[in-house]
């Protein structure tokens, strides 16, 4: 691949579209056109700002494509209302403010995070508690991530569903479960499987009541654990699941993690893991080549790996016979292996 100067000066100033989308959700500027078009002063009004600045932003929006226009009124197309009002189950608001709290003014580090290979939450927070702690000490920013997290997911589970048989499996627990989108799921098409997550303790409230408020507060249980270190209510759950968290941990804390699943888990359970790695070559693909550098900068030595280095990790936990489970659609890869503990990657 070669680039030209354009795809350079594009590539530096594609933070102008990004500020411009974050700080139109922040301002809540779509949700004034649900009921139809409105023009400058009369958005201008209901974000409470200047005329000039907010017509500035609307043409920056339209010139986007986020907006249409009509005359001098501003439209915005019914297909955009799914993601871009904040009533919506699929707005983005959530990963705009995510983006804006935290991943942004870590980001800002990313020449001091290269250079010492070291995260910057000391630098941008002035916190060195761990990338969990310092992400679920207030409610709000554990209800962006998670959030935002199972919107990203959506095709992933909606594929994983589809294709995976989760009636061959009695018992089901997924570990750091996020808001719980994949148990809802295998919850909604396999109503003769027990399903459980186990999460970490500050995520875990958040989670209770966003299960009890859709109506899964009976049907799936959350057991409060930490797979580090080992606490895991595995029990005799013959399918466990972890979904992209291992990104999250350097690579000695991955082989950690596998291996505390490894040995918690029953005689012929499975294990299954879902990443979203590198090419073997460490070609790409891009989003997770960037994806990689935020874990740089925001966590304890988080790192996106290929497949052949996950299944290298699931062999020194102790799983034989690791193999890939190819599921077409995935946003995530997903692994696994069988053995008598059967892991699959
Ligand atoms: C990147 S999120 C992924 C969420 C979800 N599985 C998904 O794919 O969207 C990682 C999740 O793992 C949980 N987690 C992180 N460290 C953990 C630990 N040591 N033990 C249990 N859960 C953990 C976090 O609370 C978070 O919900």
């Amino acid at each position: 691949m070669t680039l030209n100067k354009q795809d350079v000066v594009n590539h530096m100033m594609g933070f102008f579209q990004a500020k411009a989308v974050t700080s139109a959700l922040s301002l809540k500027v779509f949700d004034h056109f649900k009921k139809g078009g409105l023009n400058a002063q009369q958005v201008a009004a209901k974000i409470a700002s200047p005329v000039r600045s907010t017509e500035q932003l609307l043409i920056a929006l339209h010139a986007m494509g986020y907006l249409q226009k009509d005359g001098d009124m501003y439209v915005l197309p019914e297909e955009h209302h799914a993601f871009l009002l904040s009533d919506q189950p699929l707005w983005l608001g959530w990963l705009g403010r995510h983006i804006d709290t935290f991943l942004y003014p870590l980001w800002e580090q990313l020449p001091e995070a290269v250079k010492t290979d070291s995260n910057q939450r000391e630098a941008v927070f002035g916190d060195n508690r761990s990338w969990f702690d310092i992400l679920y000490q207030n409610p709000d920013d554990v209800a962006d991530f998670q959030e935002f997290l199972g919107k990203f997911a959506q095709p992933f589970i909606e594929g994983f569903v589809n294709q995976y048989d989760f009636s061959q499996h009695r018992a089901f627990l997924d570990i750091g479960s996020g808001i719980g989108s994949l148990p809802i799921a295998v919850a909604n098409a396999f109503p003769d499987v027990k399903l459980a997550i186990c999460e970490l303790p500050q995520a875990s409230a958040f989670l209770r009541d966003k299960l009890g408020s859709q109506g899964y507060g009976e049907r799936i249980d959350v057991v409060e654990g930490d797979v580090i270190k080992g606490y895991l209510p595995i029990g005799d759950f013959d399918l466990i699941h972890l979904g992209w968290m291992l990104h999250d941990y350097a690579p000695d804390t991955q082989v950690t993690i596998l291996r505390n699943i490894y040995n918690a888990m029953p005689e012929g359970g499975r294990f299954i893991a879902s990443e979203t790695p590198l090419n073997d070559d460490k070609s790409g693909p891009e989003f997770t080549a960037l994806l990689s550098l935020n874990m740089l900068v925001s966590t304890d030595g988080g790192i996106e790996s290929s497949t052949s280095e996950y299944l290298e990790r699931f062999k020194q936990a102790g799983f034989s016979n690791a193999r890939i489970l190819e599921i077409p659609s995935l946003v995530c890869s997903l692994w696994a292996k069988k053995q008598r503990k059967e892991a699959l990657c």
